[in-house]
């Protein structure tokens, strides 16, 4: 089999045979396939996409590219929770802790940081001390003691998402269905969980920007999903602009420990809640209004925040910066962003509220970069808010006092005042199931 002939295939509109994609995959896993050849087949399955059946064999061969945990030696249902990466999603440091407080197992692999996108990962590790490495037999003994462990991925789990993920990164094809579908399942199937909810971002800070095309890839996830015989289920929800209040990464752990403290943005807690209330449904506990209910309840009664504590001291991390928020080190520089005119909040571009998130060091420009834990923006008005010329839209913070006129900018560019309210958009577009 030659590499050359399945590129040819591909860019004339062919179906790769399952031989076809296994061959490319261990290539890719192997080093022996060149970085140009399968950048060259990316661009081809990029323009050309793939059947269901290719989609499938490729989400397998990820899978089956590296070490698959085994989580049988786990008490219990294994349920968790994936999003596609949004902007100002703190939502797995929320419903996580929820689940896990009824006794349902979360053992939780999560990424870093992606482009314009943040990741629970680097939220965690502003804790300090907070370990995202464990050994597995750390991890499985944490989640059965605690209920709940969160790690981030090793160099040994589906290797060649992570070959691809770099090369799609800068190829320009990220935004493809086949290959999404199959660089998020392929890992959540190397996992050993019995449940997964999906949350598929729609709008401009994600990588699917039409509700068409992310209940397409919604679809075509909890699909496969089932034929490797996982319970699955899927919402499509608005990434039309940040969620919350807060992006940056302990700016979203203080706000996470306030939503669980019954205190968070309106937008966040309501997805939180439905989110843990599908986690909780698939666990046999009733409907998921039903486990919409319990999630209030256990924010209201305190149980889901003791969880994050208790996750947190298990994991090493300072307890303290859970049990006051305001114990988290504050960035050296801080910019108020005032309003110029006046009217309705009209939108609140996403994307570029995360660009500008980064610029201010909350992110990462080249893998290599460091990160500034405390840097990012707290919004102050929302979409749909009145604004008064010189009143505060957003607060930037930042170790680099330098950055700040660069991500004014980004932000300014990024939101529209006008005259006239908003339409209403919802925060959750549909449920696949
Ligand atoms: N997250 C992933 O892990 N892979 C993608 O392709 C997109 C989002």
């Amino acid at each position: 089999m030659r590499m050359y002939d399945i590129i040819k295939k591909k860019r004339d509109g062919g179906e790769l045979s399952t031989q076809e994609i296994d061959f490319f995959i261990r290539g890719v896993t192997d080093g022996s396939i060149p970085d140009y050849q399968i950048s060259a087949l990316l661009m081809a399955i990029y323009y050309r996409g793939m059947s269901v059946r290719e989609t499938c064999d490729l989400t397998f061969a990820v899978r089956d590219s590296g070490d698959r945990l085994d989580f049988s030696a786990i008490r219990g249902v294994r349920v968790d929770k994936h999003s596609t990466g949004g902007v100002g999603d703190k939502t797995s440091l929320v419903v996580a802790p929820i689940v896990a407080s009824y006794g349902v197992k979360v053992a939780k692999m999560s990424g870093r940081g992606l482009g314009h996108t943040g990741g629970t990962v680097d939220k965690l590790e502003s804790i300090e001390g907070f370990r995202t490495t464990l050994s597995e037999e750390e991890f499985i003994g944490q989640v059965n003691r605690v209920g709940l462990a969160i790690v981030g991925q090793s160099a040994q789990f589906a290797p060649a998402d992570k070959k691809l993920y770099a090369l799609r990164d800068v190829t320009a094809t990220v935004d493809s269905m086949p290959l999404i579908a199959s660089s998020i399942m392929g890992k959540k199937l190397a996992a050993d969980d019995d449940c997964i909810v999906l949350d598929v971002k729609t709008g401009s800070g994600s990588f699917m920007k039409s509700v068409e095309k992310s209940k397409e890839l919604a679809r075509l996830m909890v699909d496969i999903g089932r034929s490797a015989g996982k319970k699955m289920v899927a919402l499509i929800t608005n990434m039309d602009r940040p969620l919350g209040n807060a992006i940056g990464n302990s700016l979203e752990v203080i706000e996470a420990v306030r939503t669980l403290q019954g205190e968070g943005p309106e937008d966040l807690t309501e997805i939180c809640t439905v989110l843990a209330g599908y986690m909780l449904s698939l666990a046999d506990m009733g409907t998921p209004d039903e486990g919409k209910a319990l999630a209030k309840k256990a924010i209201e009664n305190g149980s889901a925040l003791a969880k994050l504590k208790e996750t947190v001291a298990a994991q090493g991390g300072d307890p303290m910066r859970i049990a006051d928020p305001e114990t988290f080190p504050k960035a050296r520089f801080r910019c108020a962003v005032k309003s110029v005119s006046e009217g309705y909040l009209r939108s609140a571009d996403a994307e570029r509220y995360g660009l500008a998130s980064l610029s201010l060091g909350a992110g990462r420009n080249t893998a290599e970069d460091g990160i500034d834990y405390s840097a990012g923006i707290v919004l102050k008005k929302k979409v749909g808010d009145y604004v008064h010329i010189g009143e505060e839209i957003a607060t930037l913070f930042s170790d680099n006092e330098g950055a700040f006129a660069e991500a004014e900018k980004t932000l300014r560019d990024a939101t529209e005042i006008g005259s006239t309210p908003p339409p209403e958009e919802p925060l959750v577009y549909g449920v696949v199931d």
